[in-house]
């Protein structure tokens, strides 16, 4: 099987391809990547030299290269990653969102429609969402399958669009599709400009952590590589035509979290309890920030048996480990053009 992973370079997708090359030695994996500021390949180091992985440079909004690279590949599926993930940079240029996250997807589906004809049943068309589609919760309740789409972003109405998408493809032309919805990930090689490797490297620094508005929205956090499992599992097992939330049952308020943060790189630096929890600033609110996410994934575990499997508090430990023992890393992805998106960011909050 020779399957096309796209945003692999990224923080989920390296995680994705990193456990497809390492798990099927006999499939064939094709990452197509932009390497925009979010791809590195220094995130794939340890596999990059796998007969089984091979690397490609490019755009999914650009429809004739699409085409020609599933003429020349004959993929059997595809994996689709590749998106602008980030709700700040959403808000200050929603149109690259519109072009990467749904213009790149219609390409990619049509390129699938038209080199799978006939085969249909036979070829996968797995899409990786998000749970920011069904927009927000209050205190209580939490998403299901069924939860109408609200999105209240440009980041997450370019994802439901695009969600909108592949169901139609499913529809109209019988495009065998999946689609996950997942909570936010946490773990290794992500891209410090999200919440939780934003305040490591602040703290790791001295630097101020900005906690938007008074903290108290809410997220339901999952370790990365059991994302990365479940998207195994489901491209796998699922049915044709399928939705699968994932989450990780794992409801923090953002200030608890940050708070939790402080402490470890406290214990982990060797700095007196309570030195980091100095560094919280509390900044200027994002604009239309969602409330609360909450994931049931019952769905999941009873049809395909998935379950996370790190408590937070180990994931959460494993993962400072991580960055402070990759401070190259860090150091590398936080030069250049992080500079001014932090100012731009920041600066005025
Ligand atoms: P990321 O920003 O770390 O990585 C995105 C990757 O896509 C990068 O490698 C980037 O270079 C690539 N890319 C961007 N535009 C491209 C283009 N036009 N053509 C080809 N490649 C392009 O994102 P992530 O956090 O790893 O998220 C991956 C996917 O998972 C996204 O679709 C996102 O919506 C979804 N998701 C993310 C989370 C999360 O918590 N991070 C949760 C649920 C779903
Ligand atoms: O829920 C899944 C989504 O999770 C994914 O689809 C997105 O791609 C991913 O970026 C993430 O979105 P969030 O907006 O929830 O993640 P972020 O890390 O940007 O923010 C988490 C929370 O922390 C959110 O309530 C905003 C807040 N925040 C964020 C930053 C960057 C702060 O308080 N301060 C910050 O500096």
């Amino acid at each position: 099987m020779k399957i096309l992973v796209t945003g692999g370079a990224g923080f989920i997708g390296s995680h994705v391809v990193r456990r497809f090359v390492n798990t099927y030695p006999n499939y064939q994996i094709v990452n197509l990547d932009k390497l925009t500021y979010a791809g590195n390949l220094a995130n794939l180091k340890d596999i990059e030299d796998k007969p089984n992985y091979s690397f490609v440079k490019g755009d999914i909004v650009d429809a004739a290269f699409i085409d020609n690279l599933f003429a020349e590949e004959q993929f059997d599926a595809v994996i689709h990653l590749a998106a602008e993930s980030h709700v700040d940079r959403s808000i200050t240029s929603p149109l690259d969102f519109v072009m990467t996250n749904v213009v790149g997807t219609v390409n990619l589906l049509n390129a699938a429609r038209k080199h799978w004809a006939g085969k249909y049943a036979e070829n996968r068309f797995y899409h990786v969402s998000t749970d920011e589609v069904y927009g927000t919760l209050g205190e209580t309740g939490m998403f299901t399958e069924e939860t109408a789409y609200d999105p209240h972003s440009p980041y997450s109405a370019s994802k439901a669009s695009s969600d909108h998408f592949v169901r139609a493809y499913q529809d109209t032309y019988g495009i065998n599709t999946v689609i996950s919805n997942c909570s936010n990930n946490y773990g290794s090689y992500h891209f410090p400009e999200k919440l939780i490797p934003l305040a490591l490297n602040n703290i790791k620094n001295n630097k101020p952590v900005p906690v938007y508005g008074k903290g108290e929205n809410i997220r339901d956090w999952l370790w990365v590589e059991d994302h990365a499992r479940a998207i195994d599992v489901i491209f796998h097992n699922a049915k044709s035509g399928q939705t699968y939330n994932i989450g990780g049952h794992n409801e923090w308020k953002n200030i608890d979290l940050i708070r939790l943060l402080c402490k470890l790189m406290d214990q982990k630096l060797g700095r007196e309890e309570g030195t980091s929890e100095k560094l919280i600033t509390f900044v200027t609110d994002r604009a239309g920030h969602d409330l609360r996410y909450a994931i049931d994934s019952s769905k999941l575990q009873r049809e395909l048996g998935w379950a996370p499997s790190l408590q937070f508090e180990e994931g959460l430990a494993k993962t400072v480990d991580w960055y402070l023992a990759n401070e190259e890393w860090l150091d590398d992805v936080t030069s250049g053009n992080y500079q001014s998106y932090y100012e731009e960011q920041y600066d005025h909050r």
